[in-house]
């Protein structure tokens, strides 16, 4: 059976640092005071009967089954609502416990199917449990009485169907959803018998507000809410922990597998970024792992014009080798590259990287990181010395001024805004800034004390005027500043950033928002005590990207809110992997832990380790592989687990670059736009098929396991190594652990990683080494990474991407909860039945000027293109700004987007696109296809 413990003690942990010991069942007990005597009593290893309670929630009191007598006290007490006391003494069983409790489960069993066998929980049934637990055997009342057991089955959410013939009122469904997820979609309804769980106003599951995160269904003591896959396919035998695939918080959970079958992910409640928590992607989108399109056999052909031919690895493998050193004699060693996913393992990328260097024998390897966060890399390893966020997610427990820009948790990082969204309804306050109202600006309980609205491209400007608000009004932390900042290079910021052209006044003209309203946010900030920036592509996808990372670095060294719990400059990642991508060398300037490739001390250790003479030029960057294969110098590409023709702006260019290369060889789980320019096509392993590590938005590097075999027979590492043989370079590790051992041998930041270590300690966030053995919550405590933290001047550039009277508005782009970048995975889920395209956002105002109504089709044309899709008029965004996610390829998104890019990274400029917005009669999806296929 299920071998994981996650014993569950009734009420959540206490804080208090003071102990209280008291007597319970006649064994001394010494525990935190504030703890229930429900948990002490577990912890001591005696078990209570409870139904409404459970440990992820407070307390509520419900159910009345976890009666005790306390010594010298009259009536029964609720143990689980009943704090400790010192000195007094417990008694848990009883006859007359034993009667209550028996009266209160009759009465439950009395409006309840009867029939153990039947209970779909098949076992895991918290009530049955309970029945038996207090020597239930029969019931007396419901002889013809009223039930609700001709209620109807609520089967309308893909994933979940709601009982309510097995509904017992515990009111945990309703307490996981306001308290854990925040969402407030359920509800007690009536009174008496009349009472009914409910989702929103008797509406269905899938109409009502739930957004499917799975925490009704886990608090749910009975098989009232349950997984439709366990319904259908009977509960798992065997349960191993692995980490989520999708996005950067990097949840861990428990796969539940039957056979050779995954039925079940549950968040795993010792997980530490989650602690128990999921949202719908990665609880219940995991059905593409196994979905008819995957692809199982190598496939290979001469030419791009010929149709794909299975053959075995061998071949495949023999093929790609002979075509690639072909290439290279041809052209010579700087005619390949490679490029490496944060989609894939640390010990993926880490192979890839050394493949390019070791085998190609070049530096020419990049990675989807450059599209997406490298601004984050340069801004922070040069502000404070490291390219990673300061601090862990639970930090924000102790925030008290959260500062959201360029992010959308609750659909990009849905468990992290959970804890967000807890935090302010815990009295933290929230300034938002985004040029589109996003959810968490206004929501049940939970609202911005500021709401920025800026025009896309402006976040210099904003964060520039927050700046010069903080220091001309006296608030920096300028103790701070004496003590951890270069003094010299204050100063001369310090001048620039009081200067008018800086000021909020200033800033209103450029970002439009009120300067009264960047002087509240800024003075809010700063005063905390405790402020932390969380944010994400909307500032590293901009021409100045890194400059705004550099600015909000000034903001947080200028108020001393770095170095503790509570405060810092998180980056919220995309991608499962990004941070562990660029961590383990995959850009073509650095080797592991971030060092310059020029470095020849450094070269020489990864010489030695590696047996081959290292390239001291950094090595091309995506874009600059695109313009050289256009140029003729990049023939060969070996590309792992990245739809650049997809992903990657302006897709003519990139398209046009494809077709110019001899050799591309494409390492995926299913057949991709990039694949189409493709010669040899390499079937990769899903995040369920193979052992690893994913490295989430707070450095924590946590355990992926393997829970199937991998359907084409290979995990993606193993290929590698074949290829990396192939072409003459042997690779012969035999687990991925001597893999993470050798990143770690030769990074001073991973020393103190291993495998054992993590099966041992669960995840460690890097540092991790002899100075900080099990990790590193908090970096630059007591002084930065780099020394001194820098504070550079960040003046503001407006981005060359300007609005014209033939490209009057900014188009700008982001994401939506249930689907998960071009949606490749969740496309291939049930999740399908939600956001079935995207639209395009639009003020009612601009449509009203182009005659535009809702749900009208539209041409969006830019200076790169044009792409098709339906109006959604809406007061989200300003006048002048339309918006759009990309979770569909015949959206085509970034046929629009151009080839501006950040000044420091080349980090596209995906955030803003000058675009004209007309009706359009034409049949958007063929044309789209074809602007996305041109004829090689
Ligand atoms: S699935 Fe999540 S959002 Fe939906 S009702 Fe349950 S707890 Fe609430
Ligand atoms: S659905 Fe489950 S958790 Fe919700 S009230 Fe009913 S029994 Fe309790
Ligand atoms: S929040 Fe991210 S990591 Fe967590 S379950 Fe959802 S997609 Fe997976
Ligand atoms: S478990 Fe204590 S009242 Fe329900």
């Amino acid at each position: 059976m299920l071998a994981i413990d996650d014993k569950d003690f009734g009420t959540p942990a206490s804080k208090s640092s003071k102990s209280v010991s008291l007597e319970i069942d006649g064994k001394p007990v010494s525990i935190p005071e504030g703890t229930s005597v429900m948990r002490a009593a577990a912890m001591a290893g005696v078990a209570i009967p409870k139904l409404c309670a459970t440990d992820s929630m407070a307390a509520f009191g419900s159910c009345r089954l976890c009666l005790i007598e306390v010594e010298g006290r009259n009536g029964f007490p609720a143990s689980c609502t009943t704090p400790v006391e010192a000195g007094i003494k417990v008694h848990t069983k009883s006859e007359k416990l034993d009667k209550l409790r028996r009266g209160v489960m009759e009465l439950y069993m009395s409006d309840h199917p009867r029939d153990e066998s039947a209970c779909k929980a098949d076992g895991n049934c918290e009530l049955h449990r309970m029945a038996r637990a207090v020597g239930l055997e029969q019931v007396r009342y419901n002889h013809g009485a009223r039930t609700h057991l001709d209620l109807p089955v609520d089967d309308s959410n893909p994933y979940f169907a709601f009982d309510p013939t097995r509904c017992i009122l515990c009111s945990r469904c309703v307490r996981a959803c306001d308290d854990i997820q925040g969402t407030f979609a359920l509800t007690i309804d009536g009174r008496g018998f009349n009472s009914l769980m409910s989702p929103g106003q008797h509406q269905h599951y899938l109409d009502s507000e739930c957004v499917s995160c799975g925490a009704c269904v886990q608090a749910c003591p009975t098989d009232a809410l349950m997984e439709k896959t366990i319904l259908e396919k009977g509960p798992g035998t065997r349960a191993i922990v692995t980490t989520c695939g999708y996005c950067g918080v990097g949840c861990s959970f428990k796969a539940e597998v039957r056979g050779d079958e995954v039925v079940r992910m549950v968040p795993n409640k010792n997980g530490m970024p989650n602690h128990g928590h999921s949202c719908v992607k990665g609880r219940f989108a995991w059905g593409y792992a196994t979905h008819p399109d995957r692809v199982r056999a190598p496939m290979i052909r001469e030419r791009i014009e010929d149709p794909w031919r299975e053959v075995s690895w061998d071949e495949a493998i023999a093929f790609a080798a002979r075509r690639l050193k072909e290439v290279q004699a041809k052209y010579g060693r700087g005619s390949l590259g490679g490029i490496t996913s944060s989609r894939c393992t640390n010990e993926e990328a880490y192979l890839v990287q050394k493949l390019v260097r070791a085998a190609f024998g070049n530096n020419n390897v990049d990675t989807c990181a450059r599209v997406c966060h490298s601004p984050t890399g340069y801004g922070l390893k040069t502000a404070f010395g490291t390219p990673a966020g300061t601090n862990d997610f639970d930090s924000i427990l102790e925030t008290d001024v959260i500062f959201v820009i360029g992010a959308n948790p609750t659909e990009g990082h849905p468990v992290f805004a959970s804890i967000l969204k807890r935090r302010v309804r815990e009295g933290a306050r929230l300034i938002v800034a985004d040029p589109r109202q996003i959810e968490l600006v206004q929501l049940p309980h939970v609202a911005a004390d500021y709401f920025l609205q800026l025009t896309p491209g402006t976040n210099v400007a904003l964060f520039n005027a927050m700046a010069h608000a903080i220091v001309t009004e006296g608030l920096a932390n300028e103790a701070f500043i004496k003590e951890r900042c270069d003094a010299r290079e204050y100063t001369r910021w310090r001048d620039f950033i009081i200067e008018e052209r800086n000021s909020p006044e200033a800033a209103e003209k450029v970002t439009g928002v009120p300067a009264d309203n960047i002087r509240g946010a800024a003075r809010l900030y700063a005063k905390g005590p405790n402020s932390a920036i969380f944010y994400g592509l909307g500032v590293t996808e901009h021409s100045q990207g890194s400059t705004a990372v550099l600015a909000m670095a000034n903001l947080a060294m200028v108020t001393g809110n770095v170095g503790r719990a509570g405060v810092g400059v998180n980056p919220l990642r995309g991608q499962n992997n990004v941070q562990g991508s660029n961590d383990v060398g995959s850009f073509p300037h650095e080797l592991t832990g971030y060092r310059h490739v020029s470095d020849p001390k450094l070269r020489a250790e990864f010489e030695a380790e590696w047996h081959v003479t290292l390239d001291a030029e950094p090595g091309l960057r995506i874009p600059n592989m695109f313009d050289a294969a256009l140029d003729g110098s990049f023939k060969g590409l070996y590309c792992e687990g990245e739809d650049i023709a997809q992903s990657d702006p302006n897709s003519h260019h990139v398209a046009a670059a494809l077709a110019a290369m001899e050799i591309v060889i494409v390492q995926d789980i299913f057949m991709n736009e990039t694949a189409k320019y493709a010669h040899v096509f390499l079937p990769g392993s899903s995040f369920l098929e193979k052992n690893g590590t994913f490295t989430n938005a707070e450095r924590r590097i946590s355990m992926v396991r393997k829970v199937l075999q991998p359907l084409a027979g290979k995990e993606d590492w193993e290929v590698t190594c074949m290829l990396s043989n192939a072409l003459g370079y042997p690779m012969n590790y035999r687990h991925p652990s001597e893999i993470m051992d050798e990143i770690a041998r030769l990074t001073p930041t991973f020393t103190g990683v291993s495998y054992q270590k993590l099966d041992r300690i669960g995840s460690a966030q890097w540092p991790c080494n002899d100075a900080a053995p099990e990790g590193t919550k908090v970096m630059h405590v007591g002084e930065f990474v780099r020394g001194k933290g820098r504070i550079l001047p960040t003046e503001y550039i407006p981005t060359e991407e300007r609005t014209t009277f033939r490209y009057p508005l900014i188009l700008t782009t982001g994401r939506i909860l249930t689907q998960y970048n071009v949606g490749t995975q969740t496309r291939r889920t049930r999740n399908v039945a939600w956001h079935p395209e995207d639209t395009l956002e639009m003020h009612p105002h601009d449509a009203e000027q182009r005659g535009l109504r809702d749900g009208d089709w539209v041409e969006v044309t830019s200076r790169a293109g044009s792409i098709f899709l339906r109006a959604q008029l809406t007061e989200r965004v300003q006048p002048g700004v339309v918006y759009t996610t990309f979770h569909h390829p015949e959206t085509g998104a970034n046929v629009v987007t151009t080839e501006n890019s950040d000044w420091a990274t080349n980090c596209p400029e995906y955030k803003v696109t000058a675009v004209e917005v007309m009706p359009t009669s034409r049949r958007p999806e063929r044309i789209v296809r074809e602007a996305l296929n041109p004829k090689p």
